[in-house]
């Protein structure tokens, strides 16, 4: 049985929740393999009720599901406890969620620092969650970061808050004029949250490879999307992992020759959150209508998304830098109701033509997309369930960016419920 990888082919917020649904009965362990508390997905619990979750994955909704926040993510212990008494306080079982051992700890100065290193930068600024992602995963590079485990040694934990806080508070008062923060409050604060979290810190690469050797359905859930990967997004306006499919194995400990299904997630047109280059961007009435039609607000940060068309030459790239076998395309139903609907296929950048993401940062802040019009269908499609189901001009919309993406659109989305999909090709068969 695999390991499948689940990632969002744009800039993230392309409705993964969707194809997890879909899965749903059929996976053992779901695994959370980067990122933190900066995504957000919003899940319907079986009484109705919608929840937001930011940093449990979501199949702690499905009762015989393992849940693990891989050794990838950056967890904040606060957040953490909120969300697990959050789903507790409406009778979710939480119980099948365990912790890597080797997964780093958000601590209060890295929320401290992404402030007002977004502050500093003014107009330069990345629009991050303001969730201490990115100081995080710094000191995790840098080698001075706070890991799950820490918590089981208390004196390692303090040895370790002392020595990052002796830069940190020099950083705080000294660039920033912020007041010093207090290494014992600090560890104090986090033993006590750990009592809340502290026996579900497992080794979990050891019990996900197990669980493959025994022939069970492994999920690797990406956060953010392929243009917010740090090596491969639009860099610097990007997350500070990697969402990519290559980061599903490093941030789980699943060996890459274990995962056989890369399943990306592809709107059916385009949405960004923060700062950075969108060539398909609309500043005029369309994308207010995309907006309202697809209710593109950020389910963390509340922020408006920006939107625009379905760029090509993104999906074409994300087929590429992970080896997308099939796609999951989301919100066909938002585009009923346009005369047409266009397609960028390319670029123009300096009055050149290029079919492939531009290798420099220069260039994509200079590329205009070159559109091809599709016509469009004026249909309700939302009760759509075959292939067959949907108007001709619809079917002929899903069939070019098929073309042109390079993998296998298999399932469909077209509308918010957990039914409303059109399956072309079960992708664990
Ligand atoms: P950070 O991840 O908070 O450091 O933010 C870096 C960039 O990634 C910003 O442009 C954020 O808006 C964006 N970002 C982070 N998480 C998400 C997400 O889940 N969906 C969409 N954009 C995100």
């Amino acid at each position: 049985m695999p390991a499948i990888v689940l990632i969002g082919a744009q800039w993230g917020d392309e409705g993964k929740g969707k194809a997890t649904d879909l899965l749903g009965g059929r996976v053992h362990w779901v695994v959370r393999y980067q990122g933190g508390n900066n995504a957000g997905h919003t899940v319907v619990l079986p009484n109705g009720d919608h929840f937001a979750l930011h940093l449990i994955p979501s199949g702690i909704l499905t009762p015989e599901v393992t849940n693990v926040i891989g050794n990838g993510v950056v967890v904040d212990p606060a957040v953490l406890l909120d969300e697990l008494s959050g789903l507790e306080d409406r009778s979710v079982d939480t119980s099948r969620l365990l912790i890597s051992a080797d997964a780093h700890l958000l601590m209060p100065y890295h929320v401290a620092i992404d402030k007002v290193t977004e502050r500093f930068l003014g107009n330069r600024k990345i629009g991050t969650t303001g969730r201490g992602i990115g100081p995080c995963y710094q000191d995790k590079i840098a080698r001075v970061g706070v890991r799950a485990q820490d918590v089981l040694d208390e004196s390692i934990l303090r040895r370790k808050v002392e020595a990052a806080l002796e830069v940190k508070n020099q950083i705080l008062t000294k660039i920033y004029n912020r007041r010093a923060l207090d290494a014992d409050q600090i560890v104090d604060g986090v033993l006590e949250q750990a009592e809340g979290f502290k026996h579900r810190i497992a080794d979990t690469g050891l019990m996900l490879g197990n669980a493959l050797d025994r022939d069970e359905v492994v999920l690797l859930e990406g956060s953010q999307g392929t243009m917010l990967d740090v090596d491969h997004g639009t860099y610097p306006f990007v997350t500070s992992s990697n969402p990519t499919a290559g980061g599903a194995s490093v941030g789980s400990g699943v060996g890459p020759t274990r995962i056989t299904v890369v399943l990306g997630i592809l709107k059916a047109y385009t949405t960004r959150v923060g700062s950075g280059p969108f060539p398909t961007e609309l500043f005029d009435e369309q994308g207010a209508y995309l907006a309202k039609q697809g209710g593109e607000v950020g389910v963390t940060t509340g922020r408006a998304r920006r939107c625009g068309w379905f760029d090509a030459v993104i999906a074409r790239y994300a087929t590429r830098v992970n080896g997308i076998t099939d796609y999951f395309l989301t919100k066909l139903d938002v585009l009923s109701g346009l005369e047409t609907v266009p397609i960028c296929v390319g670029y123009e950048i300096d009055g050149k033509r290029i079919d492939d993401m531009p290798m420099t940062q220069t260039d994509i802040h200079h590329a205009m997309p070159v559109y091809e019009e599709m016509p469009g269908w004026w249909e309700d499609i939302s009760e759509a369930r075959t292939f067959e189901d949907l108007p001709k001009t619809a079917r002929d919309y899903v069939l070019r960016l098929e073309e042109l993406s390079g993998a296998h659109i298999s399932c469909i989305g077209v509308g918010p419920g957990r039914d409303q999909t059109i399956v072309r090709r079960d992708i664990l068969a």
